[in-house]
């Protein structure tokens, strides 16, 4: 049982067989449902480290850990579900501390914060997109277009695919989920690459089914574990390229050859999350492998380069026999009328998108210079975000939050000593630049 840091609120109203002192005996099957929960029948203090992971909170566990703590009051254990193990084991995804919540903490305007920890856009939203919401905020007491058939029909045009090859999901997190959902139960298997985003790992963990990470021992997908991973026998293949946390990428030769190896049954989902952000000699051309493989697909999102994140817009590409299941797994009406609206519009604003690439190239320079010149390891980049190594990451965000600078420590990703700090504007740059060297002197 989970004891540290909660205490027995009603130990008698939990249960019928008492275990050792009054407290609820937990049987063998659901310890691991009650262990999730930090104990039924009890009050339970959970904090949120600043690595991301959720923990109970102990004596020792200081109240600066992390930027919450809350308090949940479990139920008795004849009122908890029973749910199934896979289920009871999820960790709650912890999104970056929000910026009204540390303006709240340190007690100062919101607009004195920096939020370099979600990778979203630096500019805001592109002001095409911004006028189309309004147009389209006239009447939203109807359901929105389920197909989302405008926007279909640019992203179609826009790739030289036909319509019925797009899918829109309420971000390209919703469309992981249901490529996931399509693949994916228990018994299956999927394969990602040690550092993947998080979003993978947990969809496949929903599935029940069981995730396969290959390591990266250069930080940055390791194709030929990812071709000897394939001789487990998964079902899907995750690939983000470039990668979140690392911002590494592949070649589009390497990832060329890779699909050839995937045999037709294997699904292969990669992830351009961060595609707009690749150099030019970089840039795969991943319609035409959607075109050469049935088995193939592509996602893409709207909350990157066009900074739609608040939107939640996103789509995957993909030959109709995957693509008809995607929609079929889809829950109806979740892409809402404004983001539909807002995303057709933003799709068009080629400006806007080569501001927010030149500010990316300018404030991303300045800052891996900066970082570089205190003597940190930074990782190549083709993202806009930076990894850099920093001693102890938790510590060197917690300095840095002092400062009203959010960054992402990426501990529960197994990165306990980097940093991951999303390019913001050249002036963000500077700032967190000037905060870094008192801060990097604590965390090492
Ligand atoms: C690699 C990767 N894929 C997908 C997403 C999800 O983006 P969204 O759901 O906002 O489209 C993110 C967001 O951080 C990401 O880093």
């Amino acid at each position: 049982m989970i004891q540290a840091g909660s205490r027995v609120l009603n130990p008698e109203r939990s249960t019928g067989f008492a275990g050792p002192l009054g407290l609820p005996a937990i049987t063998k099957r659901n310890r691991e449902q009650d262990l999730a929960l930090g104990g039924a029948g009890r009050v339970a203090e959970y904090g949120v480290a600043l690595d991301g992971h959720a923990m109970p909170a102990t004596p020792e566990t200081p109240r600066t850990a992390g930027p919450f703590f809350v308090r949940h009051e479990f139920p008795a254990m004849q009122d908890v579900p029973v749910f199934p193990p896979h289920i009871a084991a999820l960790r709650p995804y912890v999104p970056g501390l929000p910026i009204e919540v540390l303006a709240r903490q340190l007690a100062i305007e919101p607009g004195r914060i920096a939020k370099l920890a979600s990778n979203e856009n630096p500019l805001g939203p592109s002001p095409r997109a911004l006028r189309a919401m309004v147009e389209a905020a006239i009447d939203f007491s109807r359901y929105p277009d389920t197909d989302c058939v405008p926007l279909v029909g640019a992203l179609a045009e826009r790739h030289g695919v036909p319509a019925e090859w797009i899918v829109v999901g309420a971000g390209s997190e919703s469309l992981l989920g249901l490529v996931a959902s399509s693949m994916l139960s228990q018994g299956r298997k999927a394969l990602y690459p040690r550092y993947a985003f998080q979003a993978f790992v947990n969809a496949v963990q929903k599935a029940g089914a069981t995730g396969i990470a290959i390591d990266e021992p250069e930080l940055r997908v390791d194709l030929a574990g990812m071709r000897e991973g394939l001789s487990r026998q998964p079902s899907l293949v995750y690939i983000a390229n470039p990668g979140n946390p690392t911002g590494t990428w592949l070649e589009p030769g390497e990832l060329a050859e890779f699909l050839t190896l995937v045999p037709p049954h294997v699904v292969v989902l990669l992830d351009e999350a961060y595609v707009e952000f690749l150099p030019d000699a970089s840039q795969t051309d991943a319609m035409a492998w959607v075109r050469q493989y049935p088995n193939l697909v592509v996602t893409r999102t709207f909350s990157k380069a066009y900074g739609l994140a608040g939107l939640r817009v996103g789509y995957a590409i993909a030959q109709p026999g995957l693509a008809d299941m995607l929609r079929r797994v889809r829950s109806p009406f979740t892409v809402t009328t404004l983001a539909q609206a807002a995303a057709e519009a933003a799709l068009e604003d080629q400006p806007f998108l080569e501001r927010t690439l030149a500010n990316n190239r300018e404030a991303g320079q300045l800052l891996r210079a900066g970082l570089e010149a205190l003597g940190l390891r930074v990782l190549p980049s083709a993202t806009n975000f930076l990894m850099a190594e920093v001693g102890d990451g938790q510590t060197c965000a917690r300095r840095l939050q002092e400062q009203a600078l959010i960054v992402r420590p990426v501990g529960n990703y197994g990165l306990p000593t980097w940093l991951r700090i999303s390019i913001g504007t050249p002036e963000e740059s500077r700032r967190l630049l000037r905060a870094m060297e008192p801060a990097v002197a604590k965390a090492r």
